[in-house]
């Protein structure tokens, strides 16, 4: 008896979203390493934190292809792109991987709506929420390196936004969760 309650296309759809989040993290993972080297710890920090963020998305995707009986498959991941060339370079680059990541994310939200797996669409609707924290996340890198000076940014002013980022909070709020007792 097949106890599978995942289609093949919707299940083959989840499988490269895994790979693909775990392709996020390996991104953050070179981007942390070479800030790192370049002496941005605090940069690095926070990419070393958010490259665990996408391995726990990596996670949740596959605990929920077990956990309609399907079969997650470990694959290759693919390697990142070449290392930034300044800091205004390694904050674009994170934007474009969250907004590309977006764009999957929405095909396997059309494509469960398509089948009517509605137990898909509403485990999909996780991450649709989750995809405007991280392009909040990568928009605010973009807005403090563009204060700081974009490509012309002084040392004192890299210095500064490195500190910065060495405390700030791994999520972005969400307008969505905002209320009147609590407006974020
Ligand atoms: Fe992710
Ligand atoms: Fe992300």
């Amino acid at each position: 008896m097949d106890t599978n309650r995942l289609s093949k296309t919707i299940e083959e759809a989840l499988n490269a979203q895994m790979t693909k989040e775990a392709h996020a993290s390996q991104i953050y993972l070179s981007y942390a390493s070479w800030a790192s080297d370049k002496g941005f710890d605090g940069i690095a920090n926070f990419l070393f934190r958010h490259a665990n963020e996408e391995r726990n998305h990596m996670m949740k995707v596959l605990e929920y292809i077990l956990e309609r009986g399907g079969k997650a498959k470990i694959v290759t991941i693919p390697a990142p792109d070449a290392d930034p060339t300044s800091v205004q370079n390694c904050f674009e680059k994170v934007f474009q991987s969250e907004v590309d990541n977006t764009t999957a994310i929405y095909k396997l939200v059309k494509m469960s709506h398509d089948e009517q797996d509605w137990a898909t669409w509403n485990f999909m609707q996780w991450f649709v929420k989750e995809q405007i924290e991280e392009e909040t996340l990568a928009m605010n890198l973009l807005n403090k390196i563009k204060i700081a000076g974009g490509e012309k940014a002084s040392g004192e002013a890299l210095y500064a936004l490195d500190r910065d980022l060495e405390s700030a909070p791994d999520d972005a709020p969400s307008a969505e969760d905002a209320t009147a007792a609590n407006p974020i």
